[in-house]
Parts: C-alpha cells; sequence; structure tokens
C-alpha cells in the first residue's frame, strides 16, 4: 500500500551497492519507489522482493545513463511526475584509472557523462519539479576524494568535488523554495565497486547498510554535507569556514604585491 504523505523516491544505481541499500531502506520506510539502472533481471528482482516484503509500488526504469534519449526519459519523469519527492542521484562509475597521462581517455570521457553530465541533467530536472511544488529533497553521492588530492584516479576524484560544489551551490538556490539538498560522501563502502577490496584493511571499508543509515539519518537532520565517517561534529563545519575566511580577502582589483604587478587599475 502507498504512503502518500512520503511519495514517491526515485533512485539512480539501484541495481546493486549504495543504491539497491536506498531502496530497502526507502521502501521500508513507506516510500513508493522508481528504480532506475542498466540491469534489468537485477532491477526486476529488487523490485519484486521490496514490493512482497513491505507492499509499496515499486516501478523499475531500464536506462542507459550515458545515453541522451534514455536520460531524457528519466528527466522528464523527474520533472513531470508530482508524486516524486526524493531523489537519490547515486549512480556512478569509477572508470579510466591510472597516470591520467596513458589514460583511456573515452572512458574518462564515458565517466564524465554518467558522474557529471548525467548527475547535472537530473539534478536539474529534480530541481525544476521540486521548486513548482515547493517540496522534495535532492540526495547527490560525492565522495570522501572530493577532499583529497587523487593522484591515478584525478578525474574520478574531480568529479567527486564536483558533486560537492553543485550541491553547496544548488542549496543556496534551492533551500528559499523548499526544497532540500544533500551531498553524501562516502569513503571505500563494500560494493561492487571496490569488488572485492583487496589490498584495503578491512577497518577502513565501511558495510554498505551502515552507509545508507547513517546518510539518511543525516539526510533527517538536514545536514547538506553528510561524511558517514566523520566522527567530530564540526571537523567539514570548520573546512568550509576556513574556506570562506580564505575568500573574504580575495575579491580585489589589483594583483597581491608579491607579484611585482603594477597594477594599471586606477
Ligand atoms: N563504493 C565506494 O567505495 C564508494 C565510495 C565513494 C562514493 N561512491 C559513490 O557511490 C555511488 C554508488 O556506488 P556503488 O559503490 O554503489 O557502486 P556500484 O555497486 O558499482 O553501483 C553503481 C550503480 O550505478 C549504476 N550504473 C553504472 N553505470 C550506469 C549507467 N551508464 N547507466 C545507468 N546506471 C549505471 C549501476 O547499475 P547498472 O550496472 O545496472 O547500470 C549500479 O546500480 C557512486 O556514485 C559512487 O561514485 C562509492
Amino acid at each position: 500500500m502507498s504512503n502518500p504523505s512520503l511519495g514517491t523516491a526515485l533512485i539512480t544505481g539501484a541495481s546493486s551497492g549504495i543504491g539497491e541499500v536506498y531502496a530497502d531502506r526507502l521502501a521500508k520506510r513507506g516510500y513508493d519507489l522508481i528504480l532506475v539502472a542498466r540491469n534489468v533481471e537485477r532491477l526486476t528482482a529488487l523490485a519484486t522482493r521490496l514490493s512482497t516484503e513491505t507492499g509499496r509500488k515499486v516501478e523499475t526504469i531500464s536506462a542507459e545513463l550515458g545515453n541522451a534519449a534514455d536520460r531524457k526519459v528519466v528527466e522528464a519523469r523527474l520533472r513531470d511526475d508530482a508524486a516524486i519527492t526524493l531523489f537519490v542521484n547515486n549512480a556512478g562509475v569509477i572508470l579510466g584509472g591510472g597516470p591520467l597521462a596513458q589514460a583511456n581517455v573515452d572512458e574518462l570521457e564515458t565517466m564524465l557523462d554518467i558522474n557529471v553530465t548525467a548527475l547535472t541533467r537530473l539534478a536539474a530536472a529534480a530541481a525544476a519539479g521540486f521548486a513548482q511544488r515547493k517540496r522534495g529533497i535532492i540526495v547527490n553521492l560525492s565522495s570522501l576524494l572530493a577532499l583529497l588530492d587523487t593522484p591515478q584516479t584525478a578525474a574520478y576524484g574531480a568529479t567527486k568535488a564536483y558533486v560537492l560544489s553543485f550541491t553547496h551551490s544548488l542549496d543556496l538556490e534551492l533551500a528559499p523554495q523548499g526544497v532540500q539538498v544533500q551531498a553524501v560522501l562516502p569513503g571505500y563502502t563494500r560494493t561492487p565497486m571496490i569488488g572485492n577490496g583487496a589490498g584495503i584493511p578491512d577497518e577502513q571499508i565501511m558495510e554498505v547498510e551502515d552507509l545508507v543509515d547513517a546518510a539518511l539519518a543525516g539526510m533527517d537532520n538536514k545536514e547538506l554535507v553528510t561524511i558517514p565517517a566523520q566522527h567530530g561534529d564540526s571537523d567539514y563545519a570548520r573546512v568550509v569556514e576556513a574556506r570562506t575566511k580564505l575568500l573574504s580577502g580575495l575579491v580585489a582589483n589589483r594583483p597581491a604585491s608579491r607579484y611585482g604587478v603594477t597594477s594599471i587599475a586606477a
């Protein structure tokens, strides 16, 4: 049975890992679901299990998010379906790893299509629908790598830094319109993305259920940025504060004196 007060959650990348656990948890909370990914068999099996276990309405959309036509189907749904109240912008890939000078740039481009282009287009569609209805939550999956220098995965880390920066700015646009946004920054999480986790110490890998449960608690607390492994309440807030302080002196009409430029500014 559907729960009209919660509405419907649309989750991309729902066929495995983090997206699959979001689907489980959100159905159990009482959301109806729209599950998006390429693997139809996995999506259908998950939809059948969750609708049987929870009685929720669970629909699947098979979409290759690197393909413009497929993406547009999901965009239209996010923009126009007034039942959708929560969008988990989760699908992501890590491709073309290794030193950039030797990278397979076609793989890198595919990754940018999924992690940046699709994520942005889908967020824009959700933002339009939610702002019009003055209600909704957008959850964007970033990564701890957004905060780190990432040799060997420079482009992947940069896509996740994009997601973090994008979410900060979206919040400023959308909060006044009644729309909540959240960036989630997982570290290593036990999903197919990290394979069997070989070479990563066990104490550095979070179980995917714990990660999603913490992310949902952050969402409930209306956190803009949720870092499930961050123990100090205000550690990330201090980073933002330092960034704001740095910027306060940087908007100027003359270069700093150490550059020795005789400014032509009046
Ligand atoms: N696992 C980690 O350690 C970790 C850490 C930090 C951040 N993250 C981020 O968390 C998110 C989820 O990752 P995960 O660990 O759950 O990975 P995962 O288990 O590999 O799942 C990725 C999901 O994205 C979907 N997907 C991939 N390419 C797609 C495409 N072209 N079109 C449509 N769907 C596509 C996959 O479904 P199909 O293959 O069926 O299409 C799958 O459902 C990603 O954005 C990832 O960057 C993960």
